[in-house]
Order: C-alpha cells, then sequence, then structure tokens
C-alpha cells in the first residue's frame, strides 16, 4: 500500500503575530511545486485523491489526509489541490461531520498570499441537485478569505444540477465530481482539467 505523508512541521522559518496568524516572508517562494489534501479517508475522496496524485506524477506531489497533517503544512507548496465532499447541506457549518468542517477553523491563521489553490469536489448530482458540490463553494470563500488564487474553473455544460454554492457566474470554481452516478466520466472529467490547469503548476 501506498505510503502517506503523515504530519510534519514547515521546513522554512514561519513567525506568528500576536493573535497567532502564521506570517511568512513576502519574498519567500515555496520549494515544493504540488501539495494534495483530502478528506475524508477511505471512500470516494480518497480515491480521486489517490488518482489525482497519480496523474500529477511529473509534479511529484505529496498527498496528505487532513486528519495526519496540521494547517501551516499546506505554506510548503506554490500549488495546493484541495479534495472534498459534500455531506448535507449544513454539515460545514453546522454539524462538523465533515473532517473539513473542524480543519477549517485552523486553516483560519494560514495567509495564502501567492498560493495557487484548485479545489475537486465530489457530490451526487441525482440526490442533491440543489446542493450540488456545495462544499467546493464554501471552501472556496475560505481560500480566497485567506488570500490563496483559485484556479481551475470548469464549464457548467456537462453538469445536470439546480443550484450549487460552487457557482462563480457562469461557471463552477474547481472540478466537480460524481462518484455516484457518473464515476465513468470521472477520469475524463479530471484529464481535461488537469490539461487547463497543468501551465500553472510549471512556473
Ligand atoms: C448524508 C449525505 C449528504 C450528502 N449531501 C450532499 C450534498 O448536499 N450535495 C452533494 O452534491 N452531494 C452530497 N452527498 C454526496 C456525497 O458528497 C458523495 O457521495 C461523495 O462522493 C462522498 O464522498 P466520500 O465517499 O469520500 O465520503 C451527500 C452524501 C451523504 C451520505
Amino acid at each position: 500500500m501506498e505510503k502517506e505523508q503523515t504530519e510534519q512541521q514547515p521546513n522554512f522559518q514561519l513567525k506568528a503575530d500576536m493573535e497567532g496568524n502564521y506570517l511568512i516572508d513576502k519574498e519567500y517562494k515555496p520549494k515544493k511545486q504540488v501539495g494534495i489534501f483530502y478528506a475524508p479517508s477511505g471512500g470516494s475522496v480518497h480515491k480521486v485523491a489517490r488518482l489525482l496524485k497519480q496523474k500529477l506524477a511529473d509534479f511529484t506531489p505529496d498527498l496528505f489526509v487532513l486528519s495526519e497533517v496540521i494547517p501551516s503544512t499546506m505554506l510548503e507548496y506554490r500549488t495546493l489541490v484541495l479534495v472534498c465532499s459534500t455531506l448535507g447541506r449544513n454539515t460545514w457549518e453546522m454539524e462538523q461531520k465533515d473532517p473539513w468542517s473542524s480543519f477549517l477553523p485552523r486553516m483560519q491563521r494560514l495567509r495564502l498570499q501567492g498560493r495557487k489553490v484548485a479545489i475537486v469536489g465530489l457530490g451526487d448530482h441525482v440526490s442533491y441537485p440543489n446542493n450540488f458540490v456545495d462544499g467546493m463553494g464554501i471552501l472556496a470563500d475560505i481560500v480566497e478569505k485567506l488570500g490563496g488564487r483559485l484556479i481551475g474553473e470548469t464549464e457548467t455544460r456537462d453538469y445536470v444540477f439546480n443550484d450549487s454554492r460552487a457557482l462563480r457566474g457562469e461557471k463552477f470554481i474547481g472540478l466537480p465530481l460524481d462518484e455516484d452516478y457518473e464515476a465513468d466520466k470521472t477520469e475524463e472529467r479530471i484529464n481535461r482539467w488537469l490539461k487547463n490547469i497543468l501551465p500553472e503548476l510549471s512556473d
């Protein structure tokens, strides 16, 4: 079984202000190219995260499950690929069942300026057409608030749904995937999406 990264300390000088916010040197350019962060483990999100790691092999990405990592590890990477799902309308803000919900408050102390962030959101367009991949939209709002630059938007024409918090204008802010009802489309969707973001990963 593939060995995944476990919790580790950042390898660069990291300071914190009086409120505990992480401060990094503006000139600092992270040495590592791509970090993939996912949760939960053991289901479709995990499967997709592994597939992304394989497909991004040229960038030697590190793969982290949220439960085994501290938020500041994200600062070591120039590009972050965040893989999440949506588990009910209120889960992220209220019920705290999704591992991302408990990670987000700790992530709030990060400054993501200079980081590119690509989000992959899993959902189910048949059972939840009114909240399709909402989690991806909620995560995107937080990433932007922290100064991260979102990359990898996706046209909606390949998807059937009524509404989604992951929409910005006419497009999804990241890549929606439906492993429940459209698993056969996953690989092709990932391939197309990666082709679009590859130029962003190379600098
Ligand atoms: C209780 C529950 C609530 C869900 N709510 C939503 C939802 O609001 N929107 C959506 O697109 N998918 C929703 N889904 C579908 C999941 O996001 C989808 O099955 C995802 O692939 C699960 O990933 P996992 O296997 O890694 O947990 C829900 C699934 C469950 C079990």
